[in-house]
């Protein structure tokens, strides 16, 4: 097997989940109730009146599942807290045995020598906490610094990476902007504020989580390249906003110090002046940036999409995911250089990528087999590595997910998972992309060449 794609020492091949997508058991042990756990009671909000009340059962079955990660080869699990299962009102007592869930699981996951990688806000918002406005109201920066000092002190001596929030971005988009995502507002006003209330957040989190004793800590972001549907004037300003939305929304302020200028022309009088030391919180140094990327978008001018007038446009001859999301390889490797050029080279982790097909189920075998899962994760993992090749500091990667799990507003129709999970009976089978990713881990990437 030639060495072409070989990764370099240390790296950290893991994959991830969230919280609400598989534990269940969503009030167990005194947590208090999410804002997922409300929408999902809203009719029509998601699709079968799914919700995550089961899910996998993870949080029954931690154990078992840590096994599926040991058969893997995994060295890392990425894996997110519910603030309210730790702080049921979202400020104020702390929840001892629900902090004791995730102890045990950080114990479970050293035993089984895989590095725990924690995000403190994967979107399940304590409701109570949405009660007094949410990601409205100033004052969220500081209940969050609060609940992420409990979470690193129980937990910081053995957590390797720690995350502030999981793509904030949609959380403003899909809760606030669209409302399509909980707490499901739709507004022009609102998405704004909470982008902003979400950032200082972050920096009020990183302040904490330092001041608590965390190693290395960082933000994790979805980032989806833009390109030019054509060299239209409309085409190219179109791409513009929508990278400036949707790429640069978050990471300019916490690495320049400042929004992009194109928002305010895509917000109008929604978007406000913010006060400049809010963008010196926002501005704390990383130790490392996490990218989730899925796909890429062809743009062009499209006015009638509210309110950013660009829309999407088809690409005919390739392969497109259950979620309709083109796949489109070559983009992580341009994303990863773009944010190394524009930020400066800095720790990159690819915390998220991967995607849902049709899987037959595992009724007959022992083996889900998934030809295009196997095929995007190849392709994506070679992508990966052409970064490194051109000088990106990659450090790891986290395919998502581990298991077939709760997909928010798609409900349990959208499979993402490495392993299988019937949600009947709760059986895991492996799928043929989960022994395929074990041979590229136990060869450290050149099993990608074969
Ligand atoms: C999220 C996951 C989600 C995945 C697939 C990411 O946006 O972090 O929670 O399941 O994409 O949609």
């Amino acid at each position: 097997m030639s060495d072409t794609y070989r990764f370099p020492d240390g790296f950290l091949w893991g994959a991830a989940t969230s919280a609400y997508q598989i534990e269940g058991s969503p009030l167990a042990d005194g947590a208090g109730p999410s804002i997922w756990h409300r929408f999902c009671r809203t009719p029509g909000m998601v699709a079968g009146g799914d919700n995550g009340d089961v899910a996998c059962d993870h949080y029954r079955r931690s154990e078992g599942d840590v096994e599926l990660m040991r058969a893997l080869g995994l060295n890392a699990y990425r894996f997110s807290v519910a603030w309210g299962r730790v702080i049921p009102e979202g400020r104020g007592a702390v929840n001892r045995p629900g902090l004791s869930f995730y102890d045990r699981l950080v114990d479970q996951l050293l035993a089984a020598g895989i590095q725990p990688a924690v995000t403190l806000f994967h979107w399940d918002l304590p409701a109570a906490l949405d009660d007094r406005g949410g990601w409205l109201n100033r004052d969220i920066a500081g209940w969050f610094a609060e609940y992420a000092s409990v979470v690193v002190r129980a937990l910081g001596d053995r957590v390797a990476l720690w995350t502030t929030l999981n793509e904030p971005w949609v959380v403003t988009d899909g809760g606030y902007l669209y409302g399509v995502l909980a707490p499901g507002h739709r507004s022009l006003f609102e998405a704004p504020i909470a982008t902003h209330n979400l950032l200082r957040a972050h920096g009020a989190g990183m302040q904490a989580i330092r001041a608590a004793g965390g190693r290395q800590a960082g933000l994790v972001v979805n980032l989806e390249p833009k390109y030019p549907a054509s060299d239209a004037p409309g085409d190219l300003a179109a791409t513009a906003r929508a990278d400036a939305y949707m790429n640069r929304q978050y990471l300019d302020p916490v690495f320049l110090g400042s929004y992009p200028e194109e928002l305010r022309a895509i917000f109008g009088e929604g978007w406000p002046d913010f006060p400049a030391e809010d963008l010196a919180l926002i501005r704390q140094p990383l130790d490392y940036l996490g990218i989730n990327y899925y796909t890429r978008s062809v743009t062009r001018h499209d006015p009638s999409v509210w309110p950013m007038a660009t829309g999407r446009v088809r690409q005919p001859d390739h392969t497109y995911t259950a979620m309709d999301w083109e796949v489109y390889p070559q983009a992580l490797t341009d994303v990863l250089t773009w944010v190394t050029r524009r930020y400066g080279p800095l720790p990159l982790y690819v915390t998220e990528n991967g995607a849902a097909f049709y899987d037959a189920p595992a009724a007959d075998g022992p083996v889900v087999e998934d030809p295009l899962r196997v095929a995007y994760y190849r392709d994506h993992l070679r992508a990966a590595h052409e970064a490194i090749r051109q000088g990106v500091d990659l450090r790891g990667y986290f395919a998502w997910s581990l298991l077939d799990n709760f997909e928010w507003s798609a409900g349990f129709a959208r499979r993402f998972g490495l392993y299988h999970v019937n949600f009947l009976t709760q059986q895991r089978t492996p799928k043929a992309s989960a022994r395929y990713y074990a041979r590229v881990i136990e060869t450290h990437g050149a099993a990608l060449g074969a």
